[in-house]
C-alpha cells in the first residue's frame, strides 16, 4: 500500500481520472448556486446537478473535482459529534469522477478498480464491494452487472456483497436522476480472521466506507430508464487518508494533525494535553476549517441561515478553546495554519487571508464579551434559586440566557452543575418552542433571494407606530444583503432590515409599503423627512 499525503490523494485522484480523458473542474463554491433548498454543497455532483438533469450543457462529458462540502445537520446532536467522534466532520473534502451520458459502470467500476488496487496499491484482501438487491416496489432486480464487473476486476465473489434500497439505491430527491450504487468498504482491523461480511455497512469503526459509484440509470419521478445514463461518484478525502496513512481516525491523517500542532503550540500545552483533552482540540481543528472556508466563500456570522451556522461552528470553537485553557481570543491564530496547509489547493483562502483573519477575531472578541455578560447574569440568576432552596434552575432563564446573551445551554448547565444545581431542560425546549411560533407569526416576508433567510429568523414582532407618528426612534434587529444576513452594509449597498418599531407601513394587504429616509446615531448629510405617506 502506498503511503501518501493528503495532498497527493487528491493530486492523485484528480491526475487519474484527466489522464482518462476527464476534464479538471474546480470546486464550486460551499453555497450552492442553483438550489435554494441546500444550505451547503454537500457533494460533488452539485455543481452538476442541471448537467445531469439535461439542464445544462457543458464542453465535457467528462469532469472530475475535489469538492469543498459541509454537512451540519440542523439537529443539535450532530454537532455535538464533533470533537468526540474519530471521524465526524463539519466541513470535507470529496473527491468525484463524474460521466455526463458518456462511460457506464464497465469503465467506472474498471477505473475504480484500477486507482484503488494499482495506484493506491491497497490490499485486495481488505476490500469489500456493495451492489444494489434489488426492489419489488420498483421492479428491480439486483445489480447482477455491477456484482458481475467487480468480480470481472478481480474481486472474490465472496467480498461482493448485496444491499437493498436504503444502503445501495441513490436518489437525488423526489424527482431527478437516480439509480443503484456501489460503495467500497476498508477492513482497518488488526486482525484479518476476524474480518466478516457483517462488519460492512455497520457501525463497526474498523470498517471504513471509502467510496460511492453512482449508476444514474432512471428518472425517479417515472422510474423508466434514462436515455443518457451517468456516473457520479464521491470519495472522502479525509478517509482515503486515514487508510492510506495508516490510522484510526481522520484527526490523526496529516489533514489535521498540523492544525492540533498549532493549537498546542499556541496554548503552550503538550501532547498528553491533547491526548486527555481530544475531544476539544479535535472540535478546534474541524470548526477552524470550517470557518475559513465559510468566510471565504462569503458567509459572514449572523443570525441566521449560513451566518447563523458560522456563528455556532465558530463561537462552539472559541467556547471549546476556553475549555482547555484559552484566555485570549486564539481561532484566527489556529486558522492561519488551515490557510497555510490548503491554501494552495484552495486559492481563495490566500486571496482572502486577511479578511478570513479578521472576520474570525471580530466574532470570537464579540462573543467573549457575551461569555462574561452571560456569566455575570447567570450567577445573579443561580443567587436566587438557591435562595428559594430549589436545586432547579428554571428552563425559562436558561432559555433567557441563550436568546439574549448567546449564551449555550450545556453551558449553563455545566457551571450551575458545579453550584449543584440542575436545567429545567423540558422547560427550555417549551421556551425555544414558543419563541419559534412567535417569531415565525411575526415573520411575513416571503420574496425573492431574501425568503428563505427571512423565514429563518427568530424576531419578536416589529410594533407599528404609523397611526399616530410620522417619525420614531428605534433599533435595527437584522440586516439582510445578497440573500444573507450581514452585520454590516456599505454605502450605496442595498439591505433589507428590520426593526423593533418602526411608523412605516410596509407593503402588504393590497397597500404600497411607505417610503422615508432612516438616520443612524450619528445623523446625516441631510435632515431627516419622511415623504407624504403613499397607502392606497
Ligand atoms: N453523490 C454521491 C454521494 O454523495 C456520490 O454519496
Amino acid at each position: 500500500m502506498k503511503h501518501l499525503s493528503s495532498a497527493e490523494i487528491r493530486r492523485t485522484y484528480l491526475q487519474f481520472f484527466e489522464q482518462r480523458g476527464h476534464t479538471i473542474v474546480p470546486s464550486s463554491s460551499l453555497i450552492p448556486g442553483n438550489d435554494p433548498t441546500l444550505l451547503f454543497s454537500n457533494s460533488g455532483m452539485v455543481q452538476f446537478k442541471d448537467t445531469f438533469l439535461g439542464l445544462e450543457q457543458r464542453p465535457y462529458s467528462r469532469a472530475v473535482t475535489a469538492q469543498k462540502c459541509m454537512r451540519v445537520s440542523g439537529k443539535h446532536n450532530d454537532l455535538e459529534e464533533v470533537g468526540p467522534s474519530p471521524r465526524h466532520q463539519t466541513f470535507f473534502e470529496m473527491l468525484g469522477n463524474f460521466s455526463f451520458g458518456d462511460y457506464f459502470k464497465r469503465e467506472a467500476i474498471s477505473m475504480a478498480w484500477d486507482l484503488l488496487t494499482k495506484t493506491f496499491e491497497l490490499p485486495i484482501e481488505r476490500l469489500w464491494f456493495t451492489v444494489f438487491a434489488g426492489d419489488d416496489e420498483w421492479g428491480l432486480g439486483p445489480d447482477e452487472e455491477a456484482e458481475q464487473l467487480w468480480i470481472a476486476a478481480g474481486a472474490d465473489p465472496s467480498r461482493v456483497l448485496r444491499f437493498g434500497r436504503k444502503d445501495n439505491f441513490w436518489v437525488m430527491g423526489d424527482t431527478g436522476p437516480c439509480g443503484p450504487c456501489s460503495e467500497i468498504t476498508v477492513y482497518l482491523g488488526d486482525d484479518l480472521s476476524k474480518m466478516t461480511p457483517d462488519g460492512v455497512n455497520s457501525d463497526d469503526p474498523d470498517y471504513v466506507e471509502i467510496w460511492n459509484n453512482v449508476f444514474m440509470q432512471f428518472d425517479r419521478a417515472t422510474m423508466q430508464p434514462l436515455p443518457r445514463p451517468s456516473v457520479d461518484t464521491g470519495m472522502g478525502l479525509e478517509r482515503m487518508a486515514m487508510v492510506l496513512q495508516g490510522v484510526k481516525a481522520n484527526y490523526d491523517t496529516d489533514v489535521f494533525t498540523p492544525i492540533i500542532q498549532r493549537t498546542i503550540a499556541l496554548l503552550g500545552s503538550d501532547e498528553a494535553h491533547y491526548r486527555a483533552n481530544f475531544a476539544q482540540y479535535r472540535a478546534v481543528a474541524d470548526h477552524s476549517r470550517a470557518v475559513a472556508f465559510l468566510i471565504a466563500d462569503g458567509v459572514l456570522p449572523g443570525n441566521t441561515g449560513r451566518s447563523y451556522v458560522l456563528r455556532r461552528i465558530l463561537r462552539r470553537a472559541a467556547y471549546q478553546g476556553r475549555t482547555i485553557g484559552f484566555d485570549k481570543p486564539f481561532m484566527a491564530d489556529v486558522i492561519e495554519t488551515v490557510i497555510e496547509q490548503m491554501g494552495d489547493a484552495y486559492p481563495d483562502l490566500q486571496l482572502r487571508r486577511q479578511f478570513i483573519l479578521e472576520t474570525t477575531d471580530v466574532e470570537e472578541r464579540q462573543f467573549l464579551r457575551t461569555l462574561a455578560g452571560g456569566i455575570t447574569r447567570l450567577g445573579g440568576v443561580i443567587n436566587q434559586v438557591k435562595a428559594t432552596g430549589s436545586t432547579v434552575l428554571p428552563g425559562e432563564d436558561a432559555f433567557t440566557l441563550k436568546d439574549t446573551y448567546g449564551f449555550p445551554l450545556d453551558l449553563t448547565q455545566k457551571i450551575a452543575a458545579e453550584q449543584g444545581l440542575e436545567v429545567d431542560e423540558p422547560a427550555y425546549d417549551r421556551a425555544m418552542a414558543e419563541q419559534r411560533t412567535r417569531s415565525r407569526a411575526a415573520t411575513q416576508f416571503k420574496r425573492g433571494a431574501e425568503a428563505e433567510v427571512w423565514s429563518d429568523f427568530e424576531l419578536p414582532a416589529t410594533e407599528f407606530l404609523g397611526y399616530e407618528h410620522y417619525a420614531a426612534s428605534g433599533r435595527v434587529l437584522a440586516l439582510v444583503s445578497g440573500g444573507d444576513a450581514v452585520s454590516a452594509a456599505n454605502a450605496g449597498q442595498p439591505v433589507q432590515l428590520v426593526l423593533d418599531r418602526t411608523p412605516f407601513y410596509a407593503e402588504s394587504g393590497g397597500r404600497v409599503g411607505d417610503t422615508g429616509v432612516l438616520v443612524g446615531r450619528m445623523g446625516a448629510s441631510t435632515s431627516p423627512t419622511r415623504s407624504a405617506p403613499s397607502r392606497a
